[in-house]
């Protein structure tokens, strides 16, 4: 197993949409290992294929005691009531804003064994979910924002690319990075 690089703000494959997987193989059960790792060491609790290069629709996720990996994930039912809470991203790192997600998801998929699997997500789960799916379609939480709030964490991630200081907020909960 490898800690894969994570890729952030910037690369291009952040914004793609990522491949159905046809059928899984032994390179995608290493890939999930792999993916399994990196999340762990970073810390988070939710890791998807591009935001380690690999344009494939996988995501990981780990939340309290429980984990799992779901290839060709698709969202077929959500909650009307939605929630808003502090989200971030391992791909931007030190951004953390309030976004608005449905309560509760359904997801269906494979796992890595290729055998169905699916997903009645509420709270954290179902927030990390429906982030990591978004990362499969190129959208990325702050797509989500409000126009004000969009801007502010653009000019955050165009100051820190330009190596201009930016504002350090203390340490977030693990449980925030998606
Ligand atoms: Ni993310």
């Amino acid at each position: 197993m490898a800690i894969l690089k994570i890729r952030e703000w910037g690369d291009p494959g952040l914004r793609q949409r990522a491949h159905e997987v046809e059928r899984v193989t032994d390179a995608h059960r290493r890939v999930v290992a792999d993916m399994f790792e990196t999340m762990r060491d970073a810390p988070g609790v939710g890791l998807a294929g591009p935001q380690v290069g690999v344009m494939e629709r996988v995501f990981v996720w780990e939340v309290e005691d429980e984990h799992g990996a779901v290839f060709n994930p698709v969202i077929i039912a959500r909650s009307e009531e939605v929630v808003e809470n502090e989200e971030g991203c391992l791909s931007l790192p030190g951004l953390y804003y309030p976004v608005t997600r449905a309560e509760r998801v359904t997801v269906e998929g494979v796992d890595e064994n290729g055998d169905p699997v699916k997903l009645d997500a509420e709270d954290l789960l179902a927030r990390v979910c429906q982030h990591e799916i978004d990362h499969l379609d190129g959208v990325l939480f702050i797509d989500h924002l409000s126009e004000d709030l969009r801007k502010e964490a653009l000019r955050t991630l165009r100051d820190r690319a330009l190596g201009l200081p930016t504002p350090q907020p203390g340490p977030k909960p693990v449980e925030e990075q998606l």
